[in-house]
Parts: C-alpha cells; sequence; structure tokens
C-alpha cells in the first residue's frame, strides 16, 4: 500500500461524444477550471471532418508529435486529473476505443438538440464491454431542445443505462433559466459567457421555496417544483456503488460553450469518480496497490515529419511506480528496456518526467520496439488483458505498384499496423494482403504515409466485405471444414487469428446457423487469457 495517498489523488478518463456534440469545448472548459489553460480558444480541435486529407496530413505535420493535445493532465482541488484525448473523427474511431481501455471512467457528451446519435451508441458498447463508469453531460441547453423527460428517456433506452439526473434544467433555448442541483439543493441562473466566473448559488430549503418563485417567475417555480418531486420519487439519493459499477449514469446539464453548469459536473466528479484500480493480466489480477510497476502501451503516435521519424508510444501505469532510467522487462519482447526521457503531460507542454504512478500515462520514446498492447513490468511475464480489436467496416486489397519497393511496403504495413492505424489481413492460403479500416481517411492517410515514409507506392481495391469475424472452434476439424469451403472469404490477422470476411449481415447470419460449431467474433483480446 505505499502509494496509496498518489493513487487516491489520481482521476483518469476520457471525454466521448457523437463529433460535435461539444466534446473540444468541454475539455477546454475543464482545462479552464485546472488552470492549465488561461483563455478560452486554446485548445485545438482535433476534429477533421471540414478538411481534405491534404489538410489533415499538414494539420498532423504542423502539430508534430501531437502529444500534447493527446493527454492532459491538469490539477483541481489537489486531484491529479488525467484527461486522455480522442479522435473528434469518425473514422478513427478505433483509437478511441483502445483509448478507453487505459481510462477508469468517461464523461459522455450528448447534443440536447440531437439526443442519442450513431457514434454515441457505438462508444457505449465500448464502455459497457468495460463496465466503465459514465457520467453523461447533457450540453447546448442554451438551444431548444428536447423535452427533458423525452431526452431522458430516449437516453436510457439507446444506451441501455439507467440515469440519475443530478442537476435539472429550467426550460432550454431562448428560455433556459438555469439548473437547479438536486444533491446540493440549490439553484443557479443562467448567464451567457461567463468565462469562468459563474453566477452565485442560491440555497434552496426544499421544492416549494420562495425564492424559486421570485428567481423563476410563478410559472417556471411550479414546473421545477413538479418536476423535482417526481425526479426525487423516481430516483432519490445516487447510489455511488451503482455509478462505480457503471449500471447507473449520474446525468448533467448545461452549456459547455457557456461554462454552465460545468463546475457541478467537475466537482462531482472528482468526488465520486473511480480511482484506479486492479486490472486482469493473461496471469492473475495486478492489485493496483502492488509496489512493483506495471503498465501497458494503449496508444502509439508517429511523427509525420520525415526529420523526425520517433514514435510516442503511451503507457498507462497499472501499479507501483514507474521511475525514469529504470530498467523495466518488455514482455512481449523478453528484453529490458530503460527510458531516459519519459514525457509527462503536465498542463500544456509535455516535459521530463521524473517519476509516474497508477493512472498516469507516459509517453516513452519509441525506435519499434512497441506494439499496442505491450506490458512492460518490473521482470515478471504477463499481459494486460481486455484490448480487443474490433471488426473493420471497410476492406481493401493493398496492390504494390512499385515491385522494386517490396520491402519498404512490408515494413510500412507492418509498422503502420503495430501503431493500430489500420489492420492487416493476409488471405488465407494466399498472399493477398488486405487492410481492413473503419473509415476512408485512413486509407488515404496509410496511402500518403507509405510513400511519404516509406518510398512505397500503393493502389487500393475496394474489397466487397462487410465485417471481419474472428472464428476458432474447440473442434479444429469443424474449423478447417468451414475455412476449406470459404476460399477468398477467410483471412489471418497479423496475430495469426483466422478471420472471416463476411459479405453482408445476412451471410454472416446464414454462416453462424450453418456452423453452431463455430464462434463468430467481432471483436478479438490482442492478449488472450491463459488462465
Ligand atoms: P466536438 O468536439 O464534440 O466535435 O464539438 P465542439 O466542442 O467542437 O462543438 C461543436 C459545435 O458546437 C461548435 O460550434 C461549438 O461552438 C458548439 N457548442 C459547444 N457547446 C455548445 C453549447 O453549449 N451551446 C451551443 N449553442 N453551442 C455549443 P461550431 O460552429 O461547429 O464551431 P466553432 O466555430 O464555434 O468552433
Amino acid at each position: 500500500m505505499k502509494y496509496q495517498k498518489e493513487i487516491r489523488k489520481r482521476r483518469t478518463f476520457a471525454i466521448i461524444s457523437h463529433p460535435d456534440a461539444g466534446k473540444t469545448t468541454l475539455t477546454e472548459k475543464l482545462l479552464l477550471f485546472g488552470g492549465a489553460i488561461q483563455v478560452a480558444g486554446a485548445v485545438k480541435s482535433n476534429k477533421i471532418k471540414k478538411f481534405a486529407t491534404s489538410d489533415f496530413m499538414e494539420i498532423e505535420r504542423q502539430r508534430g508529435i501531437s502529444v500534447a493535445t493527446s493527454v492532459m493532465t491538469f490539477m483541481y482541488q489537489d486531484i491529479f486529473i488525467n484527461l486522455l484525448d480522442t479522435p473528434g473523427h469518425k473514422d478513427f474511431a478505433e483509437d478511441t476505443y483502445r483509448t478507453l481501455t487505459a481510462v477508469d471512467s468517461v464523461i459522455l457528451v450528448i447534443d440536447s438538440v440531437n439526443g442519442v446519435e450513431a457514434q454515441t451508441k457505438r462508444l457505449m458498447q465500448v464502455c459497457r464491454m468495460r463496465a466503465t463508469p459514465v457520467i453523461v453531460f447533457i450540453n447546448k441547453m442554451d438551444r431548444d431542445g428536447k423535452n427533458r423527460f423525452d431526452l431522458l428517456e430516449e437516453i436510457e433506452k439507446e444506451l441501455a443505462i439507467q440515469l440519475h439526473p443530478m442537476t435539472w434544467p429550467i426550460n432550454s433555448g431562448k428560455e433556459f433559466k438555469g439548473v437547479y442541483n438536486l444533491h446540493d439543493k440549490n439553484l443557479r441562473l443562467f448567464a451567457a459567457n461567463t468565462k469562468g466566473v459563474e453566477e452565485e448559488l442560491i440555497s434552496v430549503e426544499n421544492s416549494g421555496d420562495k425564492i424559486l418563485t421570485e428567481k423563476l417567475g410563478e410559472k417556471d417555480a411550479a414546473t421545477l417544483k413538479e418536476d423535482i418531486e417526481l425526479v426525487d420519487t423516481v430516483h432519490g439519493e445516487l447510489n455511488n456503488k451503482e455509478y462505480l459499477a457503471a449500471n447507473v449514469a449520474p446525468v448533467f446539464f448545461g452549456s459547455a460553450i457557456n461554462n454552465f453548469g460545468v463546475k457541478e459536473m467537475l466537482d462531482t466528479f472528482i468526488r465520486i469518480a473511480p480511482t484506479p484500480s486492479n486490472r486482469e493480466t493473461s496471469v492473475r489480477e495486478i492489485n493496483v496497490h502492488e509496489e512493483k510497476f506495471s503498465g501497458f502501451v494503449f496508444k502509439i503516435h508517429a511523427n509525420l515529419d520525415p526529420k523526425h521519424r520517433d514514435r510516442i508510444a503511451f503507457m498507462r501505469v497499472c501499479s507501483g511506480k514507474f521511475e525514469r532510467n529504470k530498467y523495466y522487462h518488455h514482455v512481449r519482447l523478453d528484453k529490458d528496456i530503460r527510458f531516459s526521457n519519459p514525457y509527462s503531460f503536465m498542463a500544456r507542454e509535455k516535459s521530463m518526467l521524473e517519476d509516474a504512478f497508477p493512472g498516469d500515462v507516459v509517453g516513452l520514446f519509441d525506435t519499434g520496439n512497441f506494439k499496442i498492447g505491450d506490458t512492460l513490468t518490473e521482470g515478471e511475464s504477463f499481459f494486460f488483458t481486455g484490448i480487443p480489436t474490433f471488426s473493420p467496416e471497410i476492406f481493401k486489397e493493398v496492390v504494390n505498384k512499385d515491385p522494386m519497393k517490396t520491402k519498404q511496403l512490408e515494413k510500412g504495413l507492418l509498422q503502420l499496423t503495430d501503431e493500430g492505424v489500420a489492420q492487416l489481413f493476409t488471405q488465407h492460403g494466399g498472399n493477398k494482403k488486405i487492410i481492413g479500416c473503419v473509415g476512408e481517411l485512413q486509407f488515404e492517410v496509410i496511402q500518403y504515409r507509405l510513400l511519404h515514409e516509406y518510398g512505397a507506392s500503393v493502389q487500393f481495391n475496394s474489397l466487397p466485405f462487410y465485417k471481419a469475424c474472428w472464428i476458432s472452434s474447440k473442434d479444429a476439424n469443424k474449423l478447417n471444414e468451414f475455412i476449406r469451403f470459404k476460399p477468398g472469404h477467410v483471412g489471418v490477422d497479423k496475430d495469426g487469428y483466422l478471420v472471416y470476411l463476411a459479405n453482408s449481415e445476412w451471410f454472416l447470419n446464414t454462416e453462424r446457423n450453418n456452423n453452431p460449431d463455430i464462434e463468430f467474433n467481432f471483436t478479438n483480446e490482442v492478449h488472450k487469457n491463459s488462465k
């Protein structure tokens, strides 16, 4: 229990949302509260939806290794907050899913006008897989949004999670008057663009308090009274255990752009959000309080500047204390390495780090040693589990346009897929290389990077696959038979696992029904549990 004090101070989380719901804006407001930035507009949005690929490349190059915004560490009320950024563009969703393996909780932003959107659902699926505790922030209350009760019902139904309102809005859009804090029993009146200075809190005795009529007018005070009574009857006090078990999500209403309702959420967040906890590995559970260091790599970021071909591996500390210049065991490579200039992500700048504790993220300079999911320890051999690979959604065959550069192409493909930019499959019984991605933009990025970083010129030919399913069976004969009858539809991923490449959902369901002895999975563990 040597580092208990440090562990208790850590909160490591990510903000997730459908693009445009307000993730960047909320991030910025949180950083303002944490004193990590001084002015609004300092956080560059990492969304690239409005740009073409060439612009994206240019942005990436200018940002250099954009680690500074990948993890943001700041202090708030004596708590170390590690906020892990996730890409705003849906084509890079897999990067987001992997980042979620490194956090202890998430804040989900929902646009009050649009409600639950496609990406919200997918992200929540990933959170559910890992039972990650969720706090919901319903944003843009200054716009005419959906009816608050309908919205809550929609979120509960669509995301299959029970909600627990912590604040309650008084109207929305032009009529938005503020939020009532159900937990602390006070009222905060809405004022646009508060720039960090919020209106005073008004204490409220009970739902019938005259102060409500005085501040809100008779009609809105009456509606609020009714709402509070209804919400109180249905929800009562928040059961923290249920939140930590990811069964219940506390909900806050606000407007990120106006810095309204954000502080309420942040204050609650540091009070209830989970501290780093134990993690499963391939051989045993690692207790977060163990003295010996362990950690895993969840993201690799390449520098797109050809003059600086370095990469940064992002490692989450899971137990013990990480120290600069100490030798650690790289389990997959079975070798000991030390890091003389690890990065920390305190405030705006990346700076040299001397030590780090569970929940912290360390940036490690990498010259090609790391793959996503790699584990570092003080000597023991195990892998952290629960780092899944997801099925890509677009598949293309890689055609080498310059046979003289075959070696470079192979190296490039391996390195880019180690970074997790895309997934690489090889056709079973053949040589065809297939790249699988979540979005079209990734193919353009790969093509560009292969050419500029490895000198390999490729063309992509579309393939008619809809999903890749990892297949396995206890009956080896059944599996072999299945593979034999599906030429062209079976591939092997980079780690040697078999995948079935389905043309459509119908085909997939048919195969599933016809082959009850074969397991079809849309995700695969980077490291299987060998217990
Ligand atoms: P994202 O990272 O989730 O993609 O969303 P982002 O914060 O970039 O916000 C998307 C748009 O929504 C931005 O407008 C932002 O200003 C706006 N927004 C965020 N919070 C609120 C809010 O509480 N109320 C209202 N009315 N708007 C909000 P934009 O026009 O796309 O970009 P910009 O030109 O303002 O940067």
